[in-house]
């Protein structure tokens, strides 16, 4: 089954509800900018990419929808929207740099007028979508000679099509290994709390007949041990420019896991993902989320009652960890600081 993650309809955004996936294919039709951070917020759409897309689009239905002739008062109510989107979700800082895209068309909004403003606005949020799905493919391509045949890879949460505008990240190296003949198999870490592997990365890969077993969080040590897995590649939702990665909490777990076992150990990011002005990972935000994701299955309470619960969503592997971090733009290799330097044109920043 094909699915579309996010599409523009012109006077609504609808988006594949990945809070009731795999069990009820469910979209979401979001015919405002609140509607559409509060999909963003509750991870009816997820993903560092994705919701980079999906605030895009929110900004530019909101435009839209503004009726007011000065350009000074079109310019602040699109701006109020650009901060209700950045309140939405802080670690993946895809939402920040698509915002940020945005306001940069905004800002031209006294020299072109409003209606020029809005059609731009919708333009430049389409192009943010398009380029991620060709920035995706170009990651596969460039990611695919670490996949070997008859080997094991080991992939956590989901960096797949539902992550982003299509194709996805690790999701996409993958499949690009895959489209190539090559055969090899895919282990998912199931992603407590809110399973977004067992739920969501197998579900794609099932679709795409790409042989997959899930495992629960604490097996993959085990499995290294014997020698079943040669590759472990994950997604990322922030990097340092020193190459500290933030991504779904237990992706460090998996990076020292396979240093201990001799393992190569991959993240797969488009450029978006990288912040190139936070020094090192320690600075990267990261988003507790409430308790209930913890004591609740399926709404129903799995622990004592009152007992505390500690859920951040994210953890950060440092760089010393990561072999290489596989982009649109080939596989940055150590050092990070200089090769992402490079990528970036930027010279001399501070060494971390
Ligand atoms: O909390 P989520 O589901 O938004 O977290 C998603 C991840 O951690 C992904 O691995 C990351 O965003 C990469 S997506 C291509």
């Amino acid at each position: 089954m094909k699915f579309k993650t996010i599409e523009w309809k012109g006077d609504h955004i609808r988006l594949l509800d990945q809070r009731k996936l795999p069990q009820e294919i469910r979209y979401l039709d979001c015919r405002d900018s609140s509607s559409v951070a509060e999909a963003i917020r509750s991870m009816a759409i997820r993903g560092a990419p994705a919701i980079g897309v999906a605030a895009a689009m929110g900004i530019a239905l909101a435009a839209n929808k503004i009726q007011t002739c000065r350009s000074e008062d079109f310019r602040k109510s699109v701006n109020h929207v650009c901060n209700q989107m950045r309140a939405t979700r802080p670690t993946a800082v895809n939402l920040f740099w698509a915002i940020d895209r945005m306001k940069r068309i905004l800002a031209q909004v006294h020299s072109c007028g409003i209606d020029e403003t809005r059609t731009n606005l919708e333009k430049e949020a389409i192009r943010i979508y398009k380029e991620d799905i060709g920035v995706n493919r170009k990651i596969g391509e460039n990611g695919k000679i670490l996949i070997h045949n008859g080997e094991t890879v080991l992939t956590h949460c989901n960096a797949g099509g539902l992550a982003t505008a299509g194709y996805g990240t690790a999701l996409g190296v993958i499949q690009a290994a895959w489209a190539e003949g090559k055969r090899f198999r895919v282990l998912v870490d199931e992603t407590r709390p809110l399973l977004q592997g067992a739920r969501l990365t197998a579900w794609e890969l099932v679709q795409q007949k790409i042989p997959t077993m899930i495992l629960t969080d604490n097996m993959a040590g085990c499995l290294m041990k014997k020698g079943e897995i040669n590759l472990v590649l994950v997604g990322a939702d922030r990097i340092a420019r020193n190459g500290d990665t933030a991504n779904k909490i237990g992706t460090y777990s998996l990076a020292v896991l396979s240093r201990w076992h001799h393992l190569p150990f991959y993240v797969a990011a488009p450029t978006s993902t990288i912040d190139i002005a936070l020094i090192k990972g320690k600075d990267i935000p990261i988003e507790e989320r409430g308790p209930e994701e913890v004591t609740h299955f399926r709404g129903k309470q799995v622990t004592p009652k009152g007992v505390k619960v500690f859920n951040p969503a994210f953890d950060v592997t440092p760089h010393f960890l990561i072999q290489g971090i596989i982009t649109e733009k080939g596989i940055i290799r150590k050092p990070f600081h200089k090769n992402l330097r490079k990528i970036f044109a930027i010279p001399n920043f501070k060494e971390a």
